[in-house]
């Protein structure tokens, strides 16, 4: 293998083909993840459920309808922002992704953040929350965004889990109207600096 840069749909080619993990065994599809290359948010969910195992895409069930109107209440679409998991394979009967599968999926994920670049991060759930605050507790961080490694990272409730809990769906709402100004913060501190004005040659 070299390592010449790839673009994102080689890796999500190769991350179809991948059989790092036990995961592999069950999968119908691995799910790498869909939207802009060049977004400026990347929202990090769990794993694929069953829909998602199916298609081959990701949140495309109950919990990615809502995902849905929550980019909406935001003006954004999935076109604007790139979505994508911890493990790219749906674990059994939808159960916990295990320490493991984390580990040998990692990777992926990584490279795909390489790639994409953003300028936030939004970690739905426990599992992408702890790549990032890996002793934190959902409950007291969620919507608190903190730059890691020149990103901003927005810890936030799972669309899951806040779906059927009104005040957790409560919560991820107001969440979620935090992210635009967040962007626009993030936007300004990571902005190119100017031009330097070019220097006039003195002529003697
Ligand atoms: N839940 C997730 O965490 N990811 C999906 O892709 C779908 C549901
Ligand atoms: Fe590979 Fe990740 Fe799927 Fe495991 S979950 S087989 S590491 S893509």
């Amino acid at each position: 293998m070299t390592t010449e840069a790839i673009d994102l749909d080689t890796l999500s080619e190769q991350i179809a083909g991948c059989t790092k993990c036990g995961l592999a065994a069950s999968r119908t599809n691995a799910v790498p993840g869909s939207g802009n290359p060049d977004a400026e948010i990347v929202f990090i969910g769990e794993g694929p459920g069953f829909n998602e195992d199916k298609q081959g895409l990701p949140f495309v069930g109950a919990a990615g309808k809502f995902l849905d109107e929550l980019l909406a209440s935001i003006n954004l679409s999935r076109k604007d922002v790139y979505i994508c998991n911890v493990v790219k394979c749906r674990p059994p009967e939808n159960r916990d992704p295990q320490s493991d599968e984390i580990d040998a999926c990692t990777p992926w994920l990584t490279q795909q953040l390489g790639l994409i670049n953003p300028r936030m991060i939004v970690t739905l759930g426990r599992f992408s929350m702890s790549r990032y605050f890996p002793r934190a507790s959902i409950s007291r961080i969620h919507g608190q965004a903190q730059v890691i490694d020149g990103v901003l990272v927005v810890p936030m409730y799972h669309p899951a889990a806040a779906l059927h809990q009104g005040s957790l769906r409560k919560t991820i709402m107001e969440d979620f109207q935090r992210l635009p100004a967040l962007l626009e913060q993030a936007m300004a501190e990571n902005a190119e600096p100017p031009e330097p004005e070019p220097i006039q040659m003195q002529l003697l």
